[in-house]
């Protein structure tokens, strides 16, 4: 892929949809963003253009409009009009979805639904209009409790900790299989094309990446773009943002008798930013392979491949705001594991990606988003 082409982003007004929406623009591509606005404030279907689109233009100093559609993945019909009104869509990026670890087993349908049925409806719709490019937001949470540390791609995928890590690691599985079903579906065309002497004009080929994102955090450096979960947040990066505010009294550390160096879990803590340039790694990727004739589906890490416990974040994030944060200890939180550090080396080396932001700018960033936006994108401006 090169820019100049269009990117239809789903989840695009989502933490990391927008950022990634950013990153495209800024890289040259045109975006068409689908969003049905259920996870974020960014939200007043009313308004025209939701908040975080809004504030991409506030940073990219346009007054035109990201073209946007408030829509679900799982109404099909809505995603043939998209596909009907931008004719030059060239890949998808697709982040929609329901994300709440806790949430996900206490509504299995839901989750199945949207994650599962709506992605599905979506790579039909795909299919349908002869786009057959795909990069995926995955999960570190595939990998269930790996048995290497850092965990290189090839570690097998499980998932057996909650029910919204089945449904990425069940995606996984169905877009692979159709990139390998496309191929043989090619083969055959062709067979058929040649035996009627006729001309080879279809390619019915996909190309997917599916990106397994470790611990995004922090925030765009400007401090007008950044993470804003609805009621209280469930991960540690915004929980502690909002502890910093005075939102939250204090932090609850999950365990501190994990067989790790000071006992709390270690996760590999990655800038939003850097996640959101992967994507665009990827979508070159995806070009660069078209043009040597490579098709079919790949899985990278986006971590930095550090890692980091919970007792070290809330360090640097009490550095970053400059004063110690309040936390209290209690017992292991249901379905957290002891270690998820990435090896970043195949989306290094195949990508031409890494994460170059450090720890420090992750949560000076954070800290910036927050103060400036106590309540997030309902903040006024
Ligand atoms: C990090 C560490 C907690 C909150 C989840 C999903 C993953 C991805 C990101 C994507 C853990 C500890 C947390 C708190 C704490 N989701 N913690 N007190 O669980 O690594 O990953 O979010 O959409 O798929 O599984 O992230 O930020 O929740 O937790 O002590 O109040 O912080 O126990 O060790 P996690 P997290």
């Amino acid at each position: 892929m090169s820019p100049k082409n269009t990117i239809l982003v789903t989840g695009g007004c989502g933490y990391v949809g927008s950022h990634t929406v950013l990153s495209l623009l800024q890289s040259g591509y045109k975006v068409v963003v689908l969003d049905n606005l259920s996870n974020t404030s960014s939200n007043a279907k009313e308004t025209v253009i939701p908040e975080a689109l809004k504030r991409i233009q506030q940073l990219l100093s346009t007054e035109e409009a990201i073209p946007f559609y408030a829509v679900d993945i799982i109404d099909k019909d809505a995603l043939v009009k998209i596909f009907e009104a931008h004719r030059d869509i060239a890949a998808v990026i697709h982040c929609a979805g329901l994300k709440s670890v806790g949430e996900s087993g206490r509504r299995p349908l839901d989750y199945y639904n949207i994650n599962i049925a709506g992605t599905i409806k979506l790579l039909q719709v795909m299919d349908d209009f002869d786009v057959r490019r795909l990069v995926f937001s995955s999960s570190a949470t595939v990998y269930g409790d790996p048995p290497k540390i850092p965990i290189p791609e090839d570690s097998p995928i499980v998932a057996s900790m909650s029910t919204y890590g089945r449904t990425k690691v069940f995606l996984e599985h169905i877009i692979r299989d159709l990139c390998i079903a496309s191929e043989v579906k090619q083969k055959d065309y062709e067979k058929e094309q040649n035996a009627k002497g006729a001309k080879v004009e279809k390619d019915y080929r996909w190309n997917a990446i599916m990106l397994r994102y470790f611990n995004p955090a922090g925030a765009h450096p400007s401090g007008i773009m950044g993470e804003d979960p609805q009621g209280i947040p469930s991960n540690l990066m915004p929980y502690l943002a909002q502890v910093a505010v005075g939102n939250l009294e204090k932090l609850t550390v999950f365990g501190q008798d994990y067989p790790t160096k000071d006992g709390t879990c270690i996760r590999d803590y990655l800038h939003v930013v850097d996640c959101a340039d992967g994507h665009v790694a990827a979508l070159e990727k995806i070009g660069r392979d078209e043009s040597t004739g490579e098709y079919g589906c790949k899985a990278y890490n986006l971590g930095a491949g550090m890692g980091c416990s919970v007792l070290d974040m809330v360090r640097a994030f009490s550095k970053a705001v400059g004063r110690d944060l309040p936390y209290v200890v209690s017992a292991r939180r249901l379905g957290d594991v002891p270690n998820l550090t990435a090896d970043p080396t195949l989306a290094n080396t195949e990508l031409n990606w890494r994460a170059v932001k450090t720890l420090d700018e992750m949560c000076e960033d954070l800290w910036r988003w927050q103060r400036n936006n106590p309540d997030g994108y309902r903040t006024r401006q």
